[in-house]
């Protein structure tokens, strides 16, 4: 492992998400593999797990995808225009600071063209907006209401600066999870997948991060995708929720050879992103692993 890295800030999420990690880390930290080359994230989302890696590893070689391409083009203005960027930023906190309501709602409508206006839109809407909740409608259109905060961090130079460093040498992509399979094969591969969770309970089924629900038979499809990552040796993690639909799937072992049946544990995780605050109570998650 190298030494810390020279940061005036940690690089960490710039983005709030449904889902985020940051708060599990501690208990994931034992799993992840000591040695590796090559890591993926195929569920990017906010990146917990990939910006905790970069802060022992600066110069992670990484491979982050995800299927949302508003995410994906913030991700990779954050890479390579994060001055730009910072501009625009900072002209939405100040308007934001004189106009707020108006301000928000005019910027939730406003269709903007250009691919730097638009990550800047995307990380205003994420600070200002009900519980940093990312959701579209049917007709693909950010469709959440304003929060309540007295002073958004709209604009946060010295952190989108710490990101966009570790950003560097990051392949960032929009693609469906599965194809992690083109190029992870080895074991100099390690892959975190953090998936859309199987739903266990009726007031728990928020998998509408964009216009494609996560359903059954893509959980199904990630588990295969999952044995065939361990057939190549690849180093594999993924989160998913505490119920017996998933410890079936991974407990199967006509879908896994049975000397390659991967580990369940359980990871103790409070519910954030939710209306109800009496609904943010403790849960269980598991963690898999393939070691
Ligand atoms: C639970 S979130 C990831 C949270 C992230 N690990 C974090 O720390 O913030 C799930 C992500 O999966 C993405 N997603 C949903 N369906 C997908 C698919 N079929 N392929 C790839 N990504 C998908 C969503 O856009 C969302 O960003």
């Amino acid at each position: 492992m190298s030494a810390a890295a020279p940061f005036r800030v940690l690089p960490r999420p710039f983005l709030k998400w449904a889902g985020g990690k940051s708060r599990l880390i501690e208990q994931y930290q034992p799993y992840f593999p000591q040695t590796f080359t090559t890591y993926y994230e195929p569920f990017l989302g906010g990146g917990a797990v990939f910006f905790y890696l970069t802060q022992q590893h600066p110069s992670l070689q990484a491979i982050l995808t995800d299927i949302n391409p508003e995410l994906i083009n913030t991700y990779c203005c954050v890479r390579d225009r994060v001055e730009e960027l910072i501009l625009l930023l900072e002209e939405h906190q100040l308007e934001h600071s004189k106009h707020e309501q108006n301000y928000y709602y005019w910027v939730r409508s406003h269709s903007y063209k250009t691919d730097i206006e638009k990550a800047a839109r995307l990380i205003y809407l994420n600070k200002t907006c009900y519980n940093g909740l990312y959701r579209e409608n049917s007709k693909g259109e950010f469709n959440v209401p304003i929060g309540r905060y007295k002073t958004p961090k709209i604009c946060q130079p010295d952190l989108l600066r710490s990101v966009s460093l570790v950003l560097k040498p990051a392949q960032i992509k929009v693609r469906k999870f599965d194809r992690v399979l083109d190029f992870a094969n080895s074991s100099e591969d390690f892959v975190y997948f953090d998936p859309p969770y199987y739903p266990i309970s009726s007031t728990s089924n928020f998998t509408a991060y964009s216009r494609e629900n996560f359903k059954e038979s893509e959980q199904i499809q990630l588990r295969d995708v999952f044995a065939e990552l361990i057939e190549r040796q690849v180093k594999v993690i993924q989160s998913n929720s505490h119920c017996a639909f998933i410890e079936n799937l991974y407990s199967d072992e006509r879908a896994f050879q049975v000397d390659r049946l991967p580990k369940l544990r359980q990871i103790s995780a409070s519910r954030g992103i939710n209306s109800n605050s009496c609904k943010r109570g403790k849960i269980s998650e598991f963690l898999i692993t393939s070691v």
